[in-house]
């Protein structure tokens, strides 16, 4: 008689009794189980944020289990079509959450939905050995309101209270995400674990540093503040009081981002030999970003994320910079700097009363990357070459307002007392803060 070959996928996380029951009842409906395990970075790519072991770790716990003859990785969307088939597999199991969804695989073999083991999950378990940290904003503005739901798909955080000196504002915010509003800065500290600064420019500094004299973990928007000293005197303080102080440069924490700095680091397109980068968001008046009172321009507001860019992939030892503005009002409309480097050029330009396309290029001897529109937003680039036929795209998914690989970074380093993060290292921000600075005091600025 024919072997019977079943196949069944999962992620199996911190492997539970209902992965047992259901590995068991797999096996038991033929004579050979192969497990599909999801590779990390498909998970991610699936919105699953919070796996716990990683894939080997996963891999080596079904395999404990005694009931897989076989174990594979499951990397793509559309790979048990492919296995199904490559395998030559009889029966597809997997648990009865899941009922009506894989009904399409019929086509190709037989599926069985098997019981659920009610009250337990990956995720229950991940939830309860997690500790939930309350967590503060500062600030109740368009950021805020993007970040409160983002907070709700990273395991560990909760946003508990808002903290805004205009009452009123503060109040409408709170009644929105079912909040606690507070005016009093003292008070907000004393009833939350970790702070999220996301407040006017000017403020951040004084919200930052009493937050971590508080003893408190911080992450602060963009622009993190516009004094190198500033931001040297709050680093040291966080490392002083082990505390974690984070700049919320959301691109930083992009998974594609990530990927293309690795690949131009990879030497894929050779030696470095330019970056461009550009953003421009138009703002109707009147608003913060037009006000020269509040630090508003397009270098305070939109500097941060290209410099980020060029220094990832540049570094920090440039050696000179130079900025041209369209000012209007006493706010740069429109600025473009140039950043010079010992081997290396790099420019960028920047817009809110003047729009251009905001892309990203990084030119190298072999080849270029190309970033389209919004790059800081990035979930596509491409990598092209003098013979097109190389030329190659890849794509990125990420989910929601992109906000939540922060917000999971920083509950990371938390939670694993790590000071530093690869993706956005402290010298790094400094180097950023500095640029902003020389711009701000003026030097090498011409007006056009
Ligand atoms: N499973 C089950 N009973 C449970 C939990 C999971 O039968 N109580 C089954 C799922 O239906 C699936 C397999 O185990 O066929 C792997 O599921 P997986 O997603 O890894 O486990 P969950 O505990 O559901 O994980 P999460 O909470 O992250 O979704």
């Amino acid at each position: 008689m024919l072997m019977t070959r079943v196949i069944t996928y999962g992620t199996y996380d911190l492997l539970h009794q209902g992965h047992l029951n259901l590995l068991r009842r797999a096996k038991e409906l033929g004579d050979y189980l192969i497990v599909g395990v999801t590779s990390d970075s498909f998970d991610r790519g699936r919105g699953k944020l919070n796996v716990r072991n990683n894939v080997l770790e996963r891999v080596e716990a079904v395999k404990n289990t005694g009931y897989a003859d076989e174990v594979i990785i499951e990397d793509y969307l559309g790979q048990k079509i492919d296995d199904i088939q490559k395998y030559d597999i009889d029966i597809f199991a997997i648990g009865s959450d899941w009922a009506g969804k894989f009904d399409y695989l019929n086509e190709y073999c037989k599926v069985v939905y098997l019981p659920r083991t009610e009250g337990i999950s990956s995720t229950q378990l991940r939830e309860e050995s997690q500790t939930v940290y309350r967590i503060g904003i500062v600030g109740s503005g368009r950021i805020a309101n993007r970040f409160v739901p983002e907070t709700k798909v990273v395991n560990g955080a909760h946003v508990t209270a808002v903290m805004n000196p205009d009452k009123e504002n503060g109040k409408s915010f709170a009644k929105i995400y079912g909040l606690t509003a507070y005016t009093n800065f003292d008070q907000f500290l004393e009833d939350v674990d970790l702070v999220y600064v996301a407040s006017p420019h000017l403020t951040h500094y004084e919200y930052v540093k009493r937050a971590l004299q508080a003893d408190k973990h911080v992450l602060c928007e963009i622009p993190f503040l516009l004094s190198k000293d500033q931001a040297l005197e709050l680093y040291g303080l966080a490392e002083e009081r082990n505390l974690v102080l984070l700049e919320a440069s959301k691109t930083a924490f992009f998974p594609a981002f990530g990927h293309i700095v690795t690949l131009v680091k990879s030497g894929i397109i050779g030696d470095v030999v330019d970056v461009k980068s550009s953003l421009s968001k138009m703002v109707p008046p009147p608003t913060r970003e037009l006000d020269a009172a509040q630090a508003g321009g397009a270098m305070t507001e939109h500097a941060s994320l290209t410099l980020l860019a060029i220094i990832k992939v540049l570094g920090i030892e440039w050696h000179d910079v130079d900025f041209r503005s369209r000012i209007e009002n006493g706010v740069d409309i429109y600025t473009k700097g140039v950043i010079n480097y010992p081997h290396a050029t790099a420019s960028f330009t920047l817009g809110i009363g003047v729009k251009t396309e905001g892309n990203l290029v990084i030119s190298g001897t072999k080849g270029y990357v190309y970033v389209p529109a919004p790059w800081w937003l990035t979930d596509f680039f491409e990598v092209r070459y003098e013979d097109q036929t190389k030329n190659k795209k890849y794509f990125y998914g990420y989910d929601g307002e992109g906000l939540r690989y922060e917000i999971q970074e920083w509950l990371s380093m938390i939670v694993n007392n790590r000071r530093s993060c690869y993706k956005l290292r402290r010298r790094e921000s400094i180097a950023i803060v500095e640029i902003i600075e020389k711009y701000i005091k003026g030097e090498k600025v011409t007006a056009i």
